[in-house]
């Protein structure tokens, strides 16, 4: 039965995925399909650590993957706060990686053109750009403002200056105590100077679960506070995570869609060659999910493994049909090392007539009745079909529609592939130990070392 939430979701929609062209019996290039039930013992394996470290709610290693379950007692909190911050007519968000992608990747999806809700606008801070920071600051009205200071560790060095400066712009404007009044920290409870600073001064903060790391968070207050203000439906998003979580509880691949993905992702780079994931949405709204997908995935997987090898294949990401008219040439003719997953959205919100007058019809006779959403859909299936006839393995994600359930859906579907993958390769998904060498090394060069 198809229920309905607040915000008109269908909450029975589910994303199909479909992996027929990433085998060798449809492209030649790809998986055999024998090569996955050899492997199948291994994938059981693998399912069941994944299942034994998710163990302990928040307090597992693999809390990340509990959060569809862990975080629902703490949504009338996050509402509430949000609540406050959809007064402001904008939103500072100061965050930079996983602190940062999750929610914007969530608000292009949900938050933007037709389903836009009354809310603050909202502006990210990740980068370090001085000109960026002072004409942004520039533009806005402290008064109306509301900050957001997000980061797990609570002393990422581009978290942190932007954040003083913008705190600084607040009290100049506004004084110490009302400047407290826009301000909301989100960061570990008890660890970093964020903390300290909140405790010190009396800021608003919530917590980052301890066991969570930065590319796994959107779904706790760092993804679900920003959300909310900008009235995205964040039970949904729980949902839709819950959903495809309850789809990835067996150890057989054949009935595990997460699984099946991890072994082909794998077998595609280990077995022929595929080192470049592409992956390809066809939908402008979920152009910035492939920027969290290839933080995801790069920072989780891209390791050296026990053996001394290294794992892990290059995120890319691309826009269908835009990059149809800039990267497909090279897609199709240049080495075969490249594997694509599609990303396909099977009914638009608008699927917007294209008016035909006579003369107009007898140039493209071919449009006649067509909308744009059947034209974008001709595009999909004549790039997939040609990268299919040039050999390429790949795959489709099938979006029934976009909203909030289905985009829960797709971020639990790709968080538990990356930790599937991790294991097959070996490697820890959840560390990032250059990431932190990179952050310490900043750091000594401010010092003049
Ligand atoms: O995924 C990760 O762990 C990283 O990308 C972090 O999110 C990023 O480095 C920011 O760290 P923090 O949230 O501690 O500021």
């Amino acid at each position: 039965m198809a229920m309905t939430s607040a915000n008109g979701t269908d909450s029975d929609a589910l994303l199909r995925v479909d992996t027929t062209a990433a085998y060798a019996d449809v492209v030649a290039e790809g998986v055999a399909r024998d090569r996955l039930d050899a492997l199948a013992r291994e994938l059981e394996e693998v399912h069941a650590t994944l299942t034994e470290r998710r163990r302990g709610g928040l307090d597992a290693e693999y809390a990340c993957l509990n959060l569809h379950d862990a975080m629902r007692g703490e949504v009338p909190a996050i509402q509430a706060e949000a609540v406050q911050i959809a007064t402001f007519e904008d939103m500072l968000l100061i965050g930079i990686g996983g602190s940062n992608l999750g929610a914007m990747a969530a608000a292009q999806a949900l938050a933007h053109g037709d389903r836009k809700r009354p809310g603050p606008r909202l502006h990210f801070l990740d980068n370090i750009d001085p000109d960026y920071l002072h004409d942004l600051l520039a533009a806005l009205d402290p008064g109306r403002t509301a900050v957001l200071a997000i980061s797990k560790s609570g002393g990422t060095i581009e978290t942190a200056t932007q954040y003083l400066i913008v705190r600084d712009w607040l009290h100049a404007r506004l004084g110490r105590s009302r400047a407290r009044e826009h301000q909301w920290i989100i960061t570990d409870p008890v660890e970093g100077w964020l903390r300290r600073l909140a405790n010190e001064e009396g800021l608003r903060a919530l917590p980052v679960p301890p066991r969570v790391g930065g590319r796994y968070s959107v779904l706790t207050a760092v993804g679900l506070l920003p959300l909310a203000a900008v009235g995205v439906d964040v039970r949904a998003l729980l949902d839709g995570a819950a959903a495809n979580a309850a789809r990835c509880e067996s150890g057989d691949w054949r009935r595990n869609p997460a699984l099946e993905l991890a072994a082909l992702y794998y077998l595609l780079d280990v077995e022929r060659g595929k080192r470049l994931s592409i992956l390809m949405p066809y939908v402008n709204a979920l152009k910035l999910f492939g920027d969290w997908y290839r933080q995801l995935w790069a920072e989780s997987l891209g390791k050296r493994r026990p053996d001394g090898s290294t794992a892990g294949t290059l995120p890319v990401t691309a826009l269908g049909a835009v990059d149809q008219h800039s990267q497909l040439q090279m897609y199709l003719e240049s080495p075969r090392d490249k594997f694509f997953t599609f990303i396909g959205l099977e009914r638009w919100t608008h699927a917007v007539p294209i008016p035909l007058a006579e003369a107009d019809a007898r140039t493209f006779p071919y449009l006649q009745g067509k909308t744009l959403g059947d034209v974008i859909a001709a595009e999909f299936l004549a790039t997939r079909r040609v990268i299919a006839d040039y050999g390429h393995p790949n795959l489709t994600i099938h979006l029934p529609v976009l909203n909030a359930y289905t985009l829960g859906q797709l971020i639990d579907l790709y968080q538990r592939t990356t930790v599937y993958a991790g294991l097959l390769y070996g490697v820890n998904p959840l560390d990032q130990p250059a990431v932190e060498s990179g952050k310490r090394l900043a750091v000594q060069h401010l010092q003049g070392r």
